[in-house]
């Protein structure tokens, strides 16, 4: 069985001091509601406080992003082995960075197996954008960023698949769970039940990503290839937090 998933991207948000103080407001009640995974991404440079309030618990913390060569002159740029120790994942090919950072499906795959080749876990996020959606292109755009992200990869295993449209993104526009369902299970898991066989498929975790917030939470989770959120305005406070993550296991009856 998948276990679910809450990741918190916090985007450009909080100091290192005030994300300390964020996760060590938070982390006992979080540490408790140990049936599903929950992660917590801060910015670079909270990273390693973020860490060491972390430890001893099993909450996990994941970069926002990750260079997609492996040194060398890129001014700004943080590379995958800067990352190991301070963080358990990394989220890869977030739309923010393929529009603002022009990161291309290309980069996606390269940081991606950067990240894999660190010990670092991907999520990886695809989705269109309002345009696409509207010229009716979902399903080819996601088919799209999805093979090309996963290329030359061969072991799922330490990979997790987010769906963010991105016109629900920071819009308070969800994706109905219909909506969302219909691109996680009827494209995202069969894509990759081709191209790593149905087992494989059924075991990969698939998040969604765009204004989740615990009044329609339970609703996505219901939706049976929905394993969790990548959740970001509302990962920024404590309570809707937890109380996402408390919906997860409610829904998913893991108690
Ligand atoms: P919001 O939850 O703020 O819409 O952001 C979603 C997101 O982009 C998470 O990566």
């Amino acid at each position: 069985m998948r276990i679910p998933m809450m990741a918190g991207n916090w985007k450009m948000n909080k100091t290192p001091a005030e994300a300390v103080e964020f996760v060590n407001t938070i982390k006992d009640e979080l540490q408790r509601l140990s049936q599903i995974e929950r992660v917590v991404c801060p910015p670079y440079v909270a990273l390693a406080g973020v860490k060491q309030a972390l430890a001893g618990t099993d909450i996990g913390v994941g970069a926002q992003d990750v260079h997609a060569e492996e040194s060398g002159a890129y001014t700004s740029s943080v590379a995958a082995n800067m990352l190991v120790g301070l963080a358990d994942y990394v989220i890869i090919g977030h739309s923010e960075t393929r529009q603002y950072l022009g990161v291309t499906d290309a980069d996606v795959n390269k940081k991606t197996k950067l990240a894999l080749k660190y010990g670092l876990k991907p999520i990886v996020a695809i989705g269109e954008t309002l345009e696409q959606n509207e010229l009716g292109q979902t399903t080819v755009v996601c088919d799209r960023q999805l093979r090309a992200a996963l290329e030359g990869i061969t072991d799922l295993q330490n990979i997790v698949i987010a769906y963010e449209p991105v016109w629900a993104i920071g819009t308070g526009r969800t994706a109905t769970p219909e909506q969302a369902q219909a691109i996680i299970g009827g494209v995202v898991r069969p894509v990759l039940a081709e191209l790593y066989g149905e087992a494989v498929a059924q075991a990969t975790r698939i998040l969604y990503g765009g204004s989740m917030n615990p009044a329609n939470c339970a609703d996505l989770m219901k939706q049976p290839d929905i394993d969790g959120g990548l959740i970001g305005g509302a990962s920024l406070k404590v309570n809707d937090f937890i109380a996402l993550t408390r919906i997860a296991i409610e829904v998913k009856a893991l108690f």
